[in-house]
């Protein structure tokens, strides 16, 4: 029996000691002290002793068994060990490892154009005010002067919703919106989205965008008009950009005129940006029609005011010399990468 469990114990240990893993290591366990294990099984022979050899064997298996228990013990802190070791390893974060580069987005080149637009005059007082994308026939047309049976108001230009109801065509029914809630003095500007049934191509989109201004106050005379649109252009085309004002007509203003901006790239001179005429259109604008501030419950006996709209991708096509409108809206990233 003390050979016996002498070989069990090398035996144990070195199977213990061979466990790659905590599987084989409770294997082995078992196989040794389980219930039905090797060194169970002598410790269960120990009544049939003689009572001389029952006290030295059993000391002897005990030491056996406590000796095997460490270990296994030791094997299991050891293995457990390890493991801690590989997990750790696997997740060790290499700081010095380059980042993935996150592409961060670019602003839409019309954007840019919009917020210096805004940023300009908002440094000059205004506010900035909204209306809505669909629209009474009353404000996009009837309140601005442009009666039934005016060309603007075709079919073929203008989007219908009901008889009454239609995609606005322009900016313009904000001055009347933003004088029926506002008292004079009033400098607003009013960006957005305008609709109009046109074909698409190089310089036409159904949809585009154009920012409205208006000023109300008393003696407002076209030299204010002048003098914040010079500002304007001043501050979006260089200090040196003359402007110049040519009469045109709008039914919502009189006198009416078309600003012209001296051309940015040839200074005057001629080129193809500007067709060789030396001057570029950038707005439409006038003295506020008397009977529009009547619309907009405005007394026209004691106040006077201006107005103007702008396209605000006519804008960024000079701005950012693009010939073709149609790219705006392509979201092609080749484009828009460059801004
Ligand atoms: N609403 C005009 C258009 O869409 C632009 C415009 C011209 C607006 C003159 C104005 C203005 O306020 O005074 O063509």
């Amino acid at each position: 029996m003390k050979e016996q469990l002498e070989a069990l114990r090398a035996a144990a240990l070195k199977e213990i000691a061979d466990s790659d893993d905590l599987a084989a290591l409770e294997a082995a366990r078992v196989r040794f002290l389980g219930k039905k294990g090797e060194i169970t099984a002598i410790l269960k022979q120990m009544g049939g002793l003689s009572p001389e050899e029952r006290p030295v064997m059993g000391q002897l298996a005990n030491t056996v068994r406590a000796a095997v228990e460490e270990a296994i013990e030791e094997e299991q802190r050891k293995l457990k060990d390890k493991l801690k070791d590989l997990k750790l390893a696997a997740e060790t974060v290499d700081v010095t490892m380059p980042g993935k580069k996150a592409a961060p987005g670019h602003r839409h080149p019309l954007s840019i154009v919009l917020d210096e637009v805004k940023d300009i005059f908002i440094g000059m007082g205004f506010s900035i005010a909204t209306g809505p994308e669909i629209e009474w026939d009353y404000y996009n047309f009837e309140a601005l002067n442009i009666p039934e049976g005016h060309p603007a108001r075709d079919t073929q230009d203008t989007f219908y919703i009901t008889e009454k109801m239609l995609l606005r065509t322009q900016t313009s029914p904000c001055q009347i919106r933003y004088m029926e809630g506002h008292k004079p003095p009033i400098r607003m500007i009013a960006p957005g989205r305008v609709f109009r049934s046109d074909p698409v191509d190089a310089t036409h989109s159904p949809l585009f965008h154009q920012i409205e201004g208006l000023v109300v106050d008393k003696d407002i005379t076209m030299a204010d008009l002048k003098g914040n649109l010079l500002t304007l252009a001043k501050k979006l085309y260089g200090e040196d950009t003359e402007i110049r004002l040519r009469p045109h007509h709008f039914p919502f203003t009189e006198p009416s005129c078309e600003i012209d901006v001296s051309c940015f790239r040839c200074h005057g001179k001629g080129c193809s940006m500007c067709k060789n005429e030396g001057w570029i259109e950038i707005l439409g604008a006038g003295m506020v029609h008397p009977k529009v501030l009547e619309r907009g419950g405005i007394d026209p006996e004691v106040y006077s005011g201006y107005a103007f709209g702008l396209g605000v991708e006519r804008l960024a096509m000079f701005r950012f010399a693009v010939d073709d409108m149609r790219l705006f809206y392509d979201n092609d990233l080749r484009f828009l990468n460059q801004f």
